[in-house]
């Protein structure tokens, strides 16, 4: 067995604390929802029973209105900001108030087609939660029912301080009543690597709206200082909810074939909004003033994964594609490079993520883009084969950026690596 993939699981078995995993020690020592999807998966790989305690902890958390938070809080760290006397979410385990992309019907889904019987019992388990999660964006982040989910914060988006929010934040205002506060991350991490103090308070003034308002969707719809179109969350729900059609078909569960369907069909619909004509691509698009954001990022081009797209459309994003690629030395960046606004070591602005370039690799599989997929790909490897478990990587000279040893570059790692791991791995490590 290659040495890496060693250590891959042993990352994932460092930053287990009692089922459930960290996305890392220190920077990020709580429950975060999309990396604990993508680590069940690198988990599955080794252990099943320990990848369905991951996903089933997360859901654990889930509120009664069926969103799952973007953090849980099971201890407390004052080693965090925001933690959760920020947050105020009310409930027990204490989360944050916000959502994240939508990966886990995706990834139960792959762990059931993969599996065995017990992978489609623990399946028929947790289906209703699945259910109940998706309906709340369908209500809550798309309340007039057109098709094109809102979020309400950068931080929704797993995307922090991609450039396409810079619109959407252009508008907050930094009330005077801000209560102040000491940003942790920048202990842990360089500086450049991370967002500015500038965005940060926009960050801050947004949760203080929500709290204000006791974290009710509808005002936050309706009167919230933030609210973009992520083609991230709009391509990944819109993923997810096909893969959660076939797992209701494989479970037998006709009651609530109709009810999905009708998802889909919205979702497929309110992804054209999302069409940018001058750029010629998928991009982010301000809710309130019908703005686009104008670079093509990685969340862009999920539009394979979602298979979302006309002939031509689809032709357009190939080529921005190749483009993207032929500027880089490791691909798929969160910014385009041709871009003024591209940084290549700060966080989303520029830097490689790996859990995007499973996806795009996916979806370019999918749609037929062999080539580019297995360039993407063989990046994917060759930056965890240079670099280690990095948070994220630059994308010219492919050295590890942000935390270290990180669980979910381990859980793609291993992924991607699948037929070398065997099931009797974690006892020889
Ligand atoms: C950062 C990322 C977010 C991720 C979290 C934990 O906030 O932007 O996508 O979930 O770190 O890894």
């Amino acid at each position: 067995m290659n040495e890496m993939i060693k250590e891959a699981i042993n990352v994932l078995k460092e930053n287990d604390r009692g089922g459930y995993t960290v996305p890392t020690s220190r920077l990020y020592p709580f429950q975060w929802n999309w990396d604990s999807g993508f680590t069940a998966m690198g988990l599955w790989h080794f252990n099943k029973w320990r990848a369905w305690l991951e996903i089933i902890s997360l859901l654990d958390a889930q509120w009664e209105n069926g969103m799952i938070p973007h953090i849980v809080f099971r201890q407390s760290d004052p080693d965090y900001f925001p933690g959760p006397d920020i947050w105020h979410s009310n409930n027990e385990p204490p989360t944050s108030c916000v959502s994240q992309p939508p990966v886990l019907a995706t990834i139960v889904w792959q762990m059931v087609e993969k599996g065995t019987p017990y992978d489609s019992r623990k399946a028929k388990e947790i289906f209703s939660r699945l259910m109940a999660s998706h309906r709340w964006f369908m209500e809550s982040r798309d309340p007039v029912n057109d098709g094109v989910i809102a979020t309400v914060h950068p931080w929704e988006t797993g995307r922090d301080n991609c450039p396409d929010w810079d619109l959407g934040l252009s508008n907050v205002e930094v009330p005077e009543e801000l209560e102040t506060y000491i940003r942790r991350d920048t202990t842990h991490v360089e500086t450049e690597q991370r967002p500015t103090q500038q965005e940060y308070d926009k960050y801050m003034a947004i949760v203080h709206f929500g709290k204000k308002v006791g974290w009710d969707n509808d005002t936050i719809y309706r009167e919230g200082p933030f609210l973009m179109a992520d083609p991230g969350i709009q391509f990944i729900l819109l993923r997810a909810t096909k893969d959660l059609l076939q797992l209701a078909k494989l479970l037998k569960l006709e009651a609530e074939f109709d009810e999905i369907q009708q998802w889909i069909n919205k979702l497929t619909q309110g992804s054209q909004w999302l069409w940018n004509d001058i750029v010629g691509g998928f991009c982010a698009r301000d809710i309130r003033t019908g703005e686009f954001s104008d670079g093509i990022t990685n969340a862009s081009m999920l539009c394979f994964y979602a298979n979302v797209g006309n002939a031509e459309q689809k032709e357009k994003m190939r080529a921005h594609c190749e483009r993207i690629l032929d500027k880089c030395n490791y691909g798929f960046p969160s910014w385009d490079p041709e871009h003024k606004s591209f940084d290549k070591i700060r966080y989303w602005r520029g830097p490689v993520w790996l859990v995007m370039n499973y996806m795009i690799g996916k979806g370019l599989l999918e749609c037929g883009f062999d080539k580019l997929a297995y360039r993407i790909m063989n990046d994917t490897k060759m930056l965890v084969d240079n670099a280690g478990m990095a948070e994220y990587f630059d994308p010219m000279e492919g050295s590890p950026l942000g935390g270290r040893n990180f669980s979910w570059t381990a859980a793609i790692y291993l992924e991607m690596c699948s037929a070398d791991v065997s099931e009797d791995t974690i006892n020889r490590v």
